[in-house]
């Protein structure tokens, strides 16, 4: 089968997968290996990414999806030049969960106890480690010891001593910790190297955090990674450089025509500027685009022009290649060299089966996860006149909308007072919809886990590289193009 010629012209809703023999013993996402490169130097254990939506991600939901085991990109949707609050985002998203950290908040035992109450209450920590002037342990100080006391008292005089603590002399594993832990009935533990000097604490809680998530994306330091967007013009070398001083593990590069000239010097320039930072740029929907990005030395390509939710360039330019045909493009061009990242256009939890074996490795999603808890924004209530009972009832909605639409553009480039025809004519390509909210991503999430191991079932595979390539060897076994009323028979309920 010459499959780009079986996809030209289509997308998702064309075609059905025609069930083969079943050998997964289980549908089960914690025991289905779901596993997927999200760029050349990370691997996923579940293949779901949010896009960088201002309305999508921040660090709540980036937190999530990297417990869950795929990853969140916080969007730039700040104004230009106001690089803070994006930094904020990923600090926040790092500082969620530790193994060993590295650096933890000390305090000095002759300070006084407001210094410490000070530094409690702006780095949100209960638990300082004391040390004396060359950084040697000399005890812990927690919220309870700086409770009811007066605070010109020294630290010293309140802390747990060094001589009352278990403290690990070395690096130790998290599994050598925990059972540390459990022995000796403690929350922390301090580690030293052999002269005495702080070099790390381990706490409880985080331990619990790595066993409630083993499919957790994280770092070399048990931190959850999250990525950050950055722009091709404008602030973003330097937006760039914050972002990864706040520990963003991934850069995305994301303007709506990757394929051109200004992401061709901003490519360049960022590798000038931050080495060899895992870097993927987007977006691109054809063969010439991916092959371009893929020679400027990218690590992953984000692949969809015009598919996604929010988006309206289609119906303000005419351009863009429906999301099916894009990632067989992209995909035959490319080969395995870069992991393709299939952003837009999944309305529907079996879309993610289909962009996984079209191309993608991963899925980037916005509207899927459009009005959860964890997306930003207010909840607004609204009347809504019910059909069947025909009573105007409150409903509570939360606001979704594109990255260039004239709500994101405005907010972004402060152009409050900028008047109707100066924001026509910025040539918006985004639209802004309210939609019903609803609960905790984790649940979303958890069901196109679930419906996506059903896929691989179907589809006669054990894990989703095994899907992936049985329909990359024999499309022809897979693939059933749908008529409008087979389309109609499938996808309308
Ligand atoms: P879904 O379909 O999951 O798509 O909501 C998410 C992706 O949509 C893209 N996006 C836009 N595209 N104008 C566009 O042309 C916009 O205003 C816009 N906002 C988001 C983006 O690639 C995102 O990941």
């Amino acid at each position: 089968m010459d499959l780009l010629e079986f996809v030209r012209g289509c997308t998702f809703d064309d075609f059905l997968l025609t069930p083969q023999y079943g050998v997964l013993p289980r549908r089960d996402p914690d025991a289905v290996d779901l596993s997927a490169r999200f760029s050349q130097h990370l691997t996923l254990k579940r293949p779901i990414v949010s896009a960088n939506m201002d309305t999508v991600t921040r660090a709540a939901m980036a937190v999530v999806l990297a417990e869950e085991g795929g990853l969140g990109v916080i969007d730039r949707g700040f104004r230009s030049g106001d690089i803070e609050p994006q930094v904020t985002e990923i600090a926040a998203v790092k500082r969620t969960q530790h193994g060993t950290i590295g650096d933890p908040h000390t305090i000095g035992a002759q300070q006084p106890l407001k210094d410490a109450v000070r530094l409690m209450q702006r780095t949100g920590v209960g638990t300082l480690v004391v040390v004396d002037a060359n950084r040697r342990l000399a005890g812990l100080l927690t919220e309870r010891d700086v409770r009811f006391v007066p605070l010109d008292a020294l630290v010293a005089e309140r802390m747990t001593p060094r001589a009352a603590l278990v403290v690990h002399t070395g690096p130790i594993s998290l599994a050598d910790a925990e059972r540390v832990m459990r022995t000796h009935k403690i929350k922390k533990l301090p580690l030293v190297d052999a002269d005495g000097t702080l070099i790390g604490l381990i706490t409880a809680k985080d331990l619990i955090k790595h066993r409630q998530h083993p499919f957790a994306t994280r770092d070399g330091e048990g931190r959850l990674r999250v990525g950050g967007a950055v722009g091709a013009t404008g602030d973003y070398l330097e937006r760039a450089a914050e972002l990864l001083r706040a520990g963003a593990d991934v850069l995305v590069v994301d303007i709506a025509h990757g394929h051109s000239a200004v992401m061709a010097r901003a490519i360049e320039q960022i590798r000038k500027h931050c080495g060899d930072v895992e870097l993927v740029a987007g977006n691109v929907a054809t063969a010439e685009g991916a092959l371009f990005l893929r020679d400027r030395g990218v690590n992953a390509i984000k692949v969809g022009i015009g598919p996604g939710g929010g988006c309206s360039t289609r119906l303000t330019t005419n351009f863009g290649i429906p999301q099916a045909e894009a990632l067989v493009r992209c995909r035959q061009a490319i080969g395995d060299a870069v992991p393709l990242i299939a952003d837009g256009g999944i309305r529907r939890d079996g879309g993610i089966a289909e962009a996984l074996v079209f191309g993608g490795d991963t899925v980037m999603l916005g509207s899927a996860f459009a009005g959860t808890e964890e997306t930003p924004g207010e909840v607004v209530l609204k009347s809504v006149l019910m059909p069947e009972s025909q009573k105007i009832v409150q409903v509570p909605f939360k606001v979704f909308r594109g990255m260039a639409s004239i709500g994101a553009i405005k907010d972004r480039l402060d152009l409050e007072d900028a008047d109707a025809g100066e924001l026509e004519a910025i040539g918006a390509e985004g639209l802004e919809v309210s939609v019903p909210a609803r609960g905790s991503v984790r649940g979303v999430i958890h069901n196109m886990l679930k419906h996506l191991c059903s896929a691989i079932s179907y589809g006669g595979a054990r894990s989703l590289q095994e899907l992936q390539q049985a329909f990359r060897v024999s499309p022809e076994r897979y693939l059933v193009r749908l008529s409008d009323a087979s389309q109609k028979e499938s996808f309308q309920r």
